[in-house]
């Protein structure tokens, strides 16, 4: 093992010496995450066995460039980004795990939308998969159920065309970074209750 470590071996023989080194190595720990996200994603290029046309990455980097072309802001570019990064750990629940990385950081409705897009996709594939395809209207009293219908529509089911020229990996960097920089769970950016919904779809 490599560095300073602390004595203990069960937490309750923790001292405060401990856990202030505890600290002040969490924190450059936290700072990584953008790599272990980025990582993530770069990941997902080598995984090609969804059967769809493109693989993963490419899903998500076009997605994101679809909405990086519209205008968006900066939270829905890093949703788009990385709506999908739980496929691999959580396959049966990927868009809440996805969520569940990104609520610290963005729009309360933009996480909400990240979270639910996996019924919000039933609109186009429950009648091929024995699922609801109207498994969505159970939101439909949430202030961003429409928000989620066109995040779906516009951005992540238009997203899996191999002819499509997506932005590349690097240039989402600053938005990642912004995003994971940001002061986790200040209300500031979360606008709990706030609908800006998306921006006007950019002329084609
Ligand atoms: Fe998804
Ligand atoms: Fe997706």
């Amino acid at each position: 093992m490599n560095g300073e470590t602390v004595a203990f071996a069960q937490m309750k023989d923790a001292t405060q010496a401990d856990y202030d080194l505890l600290s002040s190595k969490f924190q450059p720990y936290r700072e990584a995450t953008v790599e272990r996200v980025l990582e993530t994603l770069q990941r997902q290029a080598t995984e090609r066995e969804s059967g769809h046309q493109i693989h993963r990455l490419d899903h998500a980097l076009q997605c994101a460039t679809r909405a990086r072309a519209d205008g968006a802001d900066l939270d829905w570019i890093a949703a788009a980004l990385l709506h999908d990064i739980g496929d691999g750990l959580a396959p049966m629940n990927h868009d809440r795990f996805a969520a569940e990385i990104l609520r610290p950081f963005l729009r309360e409705e933009v996480t909400w939308v990240v979270a639910h897009h996996g019924a919000f996709q039933l609109t186009y594939s429950g009648e091929f998969t024995d699922r609801d395809p109207n498994t969505r209207e159970q939101f439909s009293d949430s202030p961003y159920y429409q928000s989620c219908i066109d995040f779906c529509e516009r951005w992540d089911q238009s997203s899996f065309d191999p002819r499509y020229a997506n932005d590349p990996l690097d240039s989402f960097r600053v938005e990642i970074d912004t995003i994971f920089a940001r002061m986790p769970f200040d209300p500031g950016h979360l606008r709990a209750g706030e609908v800006l919904g998306l921006p006007s779809a950019a002329a084609q």
